[in-house]
Formats: structure tokens, C-alpha cells, sequence
């Protein structure tokens, strides 16, 4: 099918590249795969007249979907865990609209690798034209991997990393978690200055590259810092309930800690939660440094709050990232096997860091997500 969408290939519409999207950390209940994944009927081709007027854009711009067909793109999410997944599953939805020349089968696959795998090979059945995947666990990709490409189908690895063969895929998008963890590490050292550290991590989902990339980046630093000691590390499943009652526990078992680090913004919010019970203080001006991950618009608010004290960047909006490989596929253009989604860190208010943003209103005013 994308083969030959590829020749017949003519500009008609405008296609979005990235879309904001706003913070909505409520998600519905996820639908079972065969039912969401099931393709919306064919939508009827973009105004034909308009087609002339545009045939002088570039192929970059060009629609997709002009000879009437909408690409087919499937996306196995990872579930709704998080306000980043959240906002993250928005981007994907509005991006690969019927209107921008897409029919997205979407799949929130509720954080089951079994289900994802079992999503990717509907969509294999289904003749997609495009598959993004969003990794729940980096190992255990191989063989559905391998089926896709014998299919002919175009992967796309997104958010997180596969550990399998980069043959075996068309191309990855990211960011980079290997760096955020030692963005926080980094940082963590420069406002520390040499004194102790007594640290609890609170991690993300076992066998996530985004748990993985995190935990490897800030260990990388701890293992520079002799007087640093990581007391425990526990997963929290990237949600607040997780990180809540990680952080309960945490507290039953140390009374001598000054740094929790939490793998997303949700566990943090669950961290603060268990702290605020147990009468611990927190944040630029209590007795535990919270270092946390995603820098959502809540997770920010947090922190130009000074409640966490440094907040790294992990950018949801990568749908047009996306697209524009997608696009370029479809044009019969090669594209990168690896694409970086770039991501800064945030510091609560009073803080200079070589590392990290400043925290002000006017930046949390700019959050899309
Ligand atoms: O893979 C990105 C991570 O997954 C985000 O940090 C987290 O919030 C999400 O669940």
C-alpha cells in the first residue's frame, strides 16, 4: 500500500508538523487491542480543487493522502500511566488525523508487553502502511520485528528503545535517557558541592529503556561522587500510586536520607504526597532534595513552587517527528535511523545551574503539555 502512495504521491493539503497539546492527566480506561485497534472507515478524499493550487510545494510538505487514500499508521502506546503518556497519546492523535491524511489505528496497551507484542502483529494482519511502537520493555522484540519486515511494513521505534537489531527496524525516535539521568546527577553535584548524599530512587517501569537510560546516566555520576550513597531503589511504575507507596515504604526503612530521586513527575507527586504524611519536609527550603523527570506543566508548577528542586525534561511532543519520517518514507527519501528529541532541565527559583533552566512563570506560562 505505501509503495504505491509513494508514486502517486501529489501535494493537497497542509500537513502539521509538531502539535501542542495541553496537560490532561485523567485517561479513559484502556480498550481492549482488536477493539481499538479496528480502523476507522474510510474518510473521503481532501478537496480535490485545491490540489492545483498547491502542486508547486515540495514533497516535504506535500499531503500524504492526496490521491484520496489515507495512510495507515498504527501506534502501540504504552498505556495511560502517566501525564506525559497522556500528553504524548494527545500529540500522536492530533498529528495522524483523518484531516492532516491519516487513519491511526490507536492501541493503549496498558503497560503489557504480551498485549504489544500481540497489538504490532494485528497490525502486521491489517496491512498498515506504518507502525510506530512505543516500547513498554526494550528486550523481547526480535521476532515480531523480523514478521513486520518480512510484511514489508516500515517500523518506527518511538519514545523508548528496543534492545534488538537496528536492522530489524526502519528508524527510532527519542530522547536521549542515558543523558537525563546524568543531567540530574550532574546537576545534583554542582548544588550539593561536595556534601553528603544519601540517596532513594524512586524508579520507573522494570525493563523500560526509559528506567534503564535514567537510572544508568544518574549512576554514572554517583559512581564520580564517593561521599553519594543510593540507600535503595525501588520501581514505582512511572505512577503516582507507585511512587506513593514506594516512598511509604522507603520511610518505614530510612530515617537518614536527603535526595529522593523520582523517575517521573506522577511518582513524584506521589513521593510528596507520602512525605507530606510523615511530616518530612521537601524542596528548596525543607530537609529532602527531589529530582524529578518528565518536566510536565504540573511537574513545573512543582517546581517554580521550589517543592522539586530540579526537573528534567523527557519532550511527549514527538508526533511530528514522527511524520516528518513518515513523510519522508512516503516520498521514497531515506531518513535517519536515529533521530534525538532534544530536552532541557529545570531548577526551582533562586538557583543558577550550568545545567538547568531557571524556573519562572513566563516558562511554565510556554508549557504546552
Ligand atoms: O518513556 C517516557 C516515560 O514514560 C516518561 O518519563 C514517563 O512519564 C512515561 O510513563
Amino acid at each position: 500500500m505505501k509503495k504505491k502512495i509513494a508514486l502517486l504521491l501529489v501535494s493537497a493539503m497542509t500537513v502539521s508538523g509538531l502539535v501542542a497539546c495541553g496537560n490532561s492527566a485523567a485517561e479513559e480506561a484502556p480498550a481492549a487491542a482488536t477493539e481499538e485497534a479496528a480502523p476507522a472507515e474510510e474518510e473521503a478524499a481532501p478537496a480535490e480543487e485545491e490540489a492545483s493550487a498547491e502542486e508547486e510545494a515540495s514533497a516535504e510538505e506535500a499531503a500524504p493522502a492526496a490521491d484520496g487514500e489515507l495512510i495507515k499508521v498504527g501506534f502501540a502506546q504504552v498505556g495511560h500511566e502517566s501525564d506525559w503518556r497522556a500528553a504524548n497519546t494527545k500529540n500522536y492523535q492530533d498529528t495522524f488525523s483523518e484531516a492532516n491524511g491519516y487513519e491511526l489505528s490507536f492501541v493503549d496497551c496498558d503497560n503489557d508487553h504480551a498485549v504489544q507484542i500481540e497489538t504490532v502483529r494485528g497490525f502486521i494482519e491489517q496491512e498498515l502502511d506504518y507502525i510506530c511502537i512505543a516500547p513498554i520493555q526494550s528486550a523481547g522484540w526480535d521476532t515480531v520485528l523480523q514478521e513486520a519486515q518480512d510484511a514489508g511494513i516500515d517500523v518506527l521505534i518511538v519514545d523508548r528503545a528496543v534492545d534488538a537489531d537496528e536492522s530489524l527496524y526502519t528508524t527510532a525516535l527519542g530522547c536521549d535517557m542515558v543523558a537525563e539521568g546524568e543531567a540530574a546527577g550532574n546537576w545534583l553535584a554542582e548544588y550539593l558541592n561536595g556534601e553528603d548524599a544519601k540517596i532513594l530512587v524512586i524508579e520507573g517501569s522494570v525493563g523500560a529503556s526509559a528506567t534503564l537510560g535514567r537510572t544508568e546516566g544518574f549512576n554514572n555520576i554517583v559512581a564520580q561522587n564517593s561521599n553519594w550513597e543510593v540507600l535503595d531503589s525501588q520501581s514505582g511504575d512511572f505512577t503516582q500510586a507507585g511512587g506513593q507507596e514506594v516512598m511509604e515504604s522507603f520511610i518505614k526503612s530510612y530515617s537518614d536520607f536527603n535526595v529522593v530521586v523520582c523517575q517521573n513527575d506522577n511518582e513524584a507527586y506521589g513521593a510528596m504526597d507520602a512525605m507530606d504524611a510523615a511530616g518530612i519536609t521537601y524542596g528548596v527550603d525543607g530537609d529532602v532534595i527531589i529530582i524529578s523527570f518528565d518536566a510536565t506543566h504540573d511537574g513545573l508548577q512543582y517546581t517554580l513552587d521550589g517543592k522539586i528542586t530540579c526537573n528534567v525534561e523527557c519532550n511527549p511532543l514527538q508526533a511530528g517527528f514522527a511524520e516528518e519520517v513518515i513523510k519522508k518514507l512516503v516520498a521514497g527519501e531515506t531518513v535517519d535511523k536515529w533521530t534525538l528529541v532534544e530536552d532541557e532541565a529545570f531548577v526551582a527559583p533562586g538557583i543558577e545551574s550550568a545545567y538547568a533552566v531557571t524556573m519562572s512563570q513566563e516558562v511554565l506560562d510556554g508549557r504546552a503539555y
